[in-house]
């Protein structure tokens, strides 16, 4: 397997022998990591919880974790979720790596489409399940939103999108993700909404692809699926704590399991970030 370096390593390397300008201020343009303080409560929960550091987070994931995510989605999105349509993750990245992986193991030539540029490890994720790559270009002239009409598309076994896109900060309405939705139902193809900027917004509130889902009548989330995740949301990104949802045929045929091999979920002990 060969994965191509992260791209603040490389950024890091060209950048090594430039002296900065020191009239300007600097602007540093690296990870998505939040510039404000993790939330007193947080912190507070934390340090009151410090002894359960020596045990593990059950790894089926704790029922009060599922529970305040659902409560997340129906209080921020009004989509009501059964426990089986939610499974607690560690971090977004650790899904986004292994969910691919675990869904086009066994297609034949596994083809998986995410927007570009992209989170990296969409990337390393289609590396790692051998997967040809459809790249579903952001440009200033589609407004920075992906061609649901690109031909190629139509081959995908995995799409992922991410709007609240990073880098673009591009949105998708309703009504787009809702276009999406139908798609996926048409082609019968899955597709996974990374939505882990959702709450970092200014004026209108972005839509959930689960809430778009409802709105074009797919009730069960059939073949949609989101993740979403405290780290920007709750500035916490040390804590590592998400979710995937929707499609539960999905979820609960083996992707818990799989998903349960590699992540333990965690978060705080009785009180979830996402419980506010
Ligand atoms: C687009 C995108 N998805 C997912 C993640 C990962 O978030 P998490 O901390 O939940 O792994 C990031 C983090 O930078 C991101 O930018």
């Amino acid at each position: 397997l060969h994965f191509e370096p992260y791209p603040f390593e490389k950024l890091s390397e060209l950048l090594k022998d430039i002296t900065p300008n020191s009239a300007y201020p600097a602007v540093t343009l690296t990870i998505g990591e939040p510039q404000f303080e993790t939330p007193d409560f947080i912190q507070e929960t934390l340090k009151q919880n410090v002894h359960l550091l020596n045990k593990y987070p059950k790894s089926s994931g704790e029922a009060y974790v599922n529970e305040a995510q659902r409560s997340f989605m129906k209080k921020r999105f009004g989509v009501e979720l059964k426990s089986s349509e939610l499974i607690s993750v560690f971090g977004t990245k650790e899904v986004l790596f292994s969910f691919p992986q675990y869904w086009l193991h066994d297609k034949q030539n596994p083809v998986m489409a995410y927007p570009n540029p992209f989170y990296q490890i969409y990337e390393g994720a289609a590396i790692a399940s051998r997967a040809r790559v459809v790249h579903l270009d952001l440009t200033v002239e589609n407004g920075f939103k992906p061609d649901i009409n690109l031909p190629s598309l139509k081959e995908a076994d995995l799409i992922i999108l991410n709007f609240p896109n990073n880098p673009t900060t591009s949105v998708l309405s309703l009504e787009e993700l809702g276009e999406w939705v139908k798609f996926a139902l048409k082609y019968d193809v899955v597709l996974l909404n990374d939505e882990c900027y959702s709450e970092l917004y200014v004026g209108q509130k972005p839509a959930s692809l689960l809430e778009a889902s409802l709105h074009v009548g797919n009730e069960k989330f059939k073949n949609v699926l989101v993740l979403n995740s405290i780290s920007k949301r709750s500035s916490a990104p040390g804590l590592r704590s998400g979710f995937i949802a929707g499609d539960e045929k999905i979820l609960s045929n083996g992707m818990e399991r799989y998903g349960t091999c590699g992540t333990y979920t965690r978060s705080i002990r009785e009180k979830s970030p996402f419980s506010t």
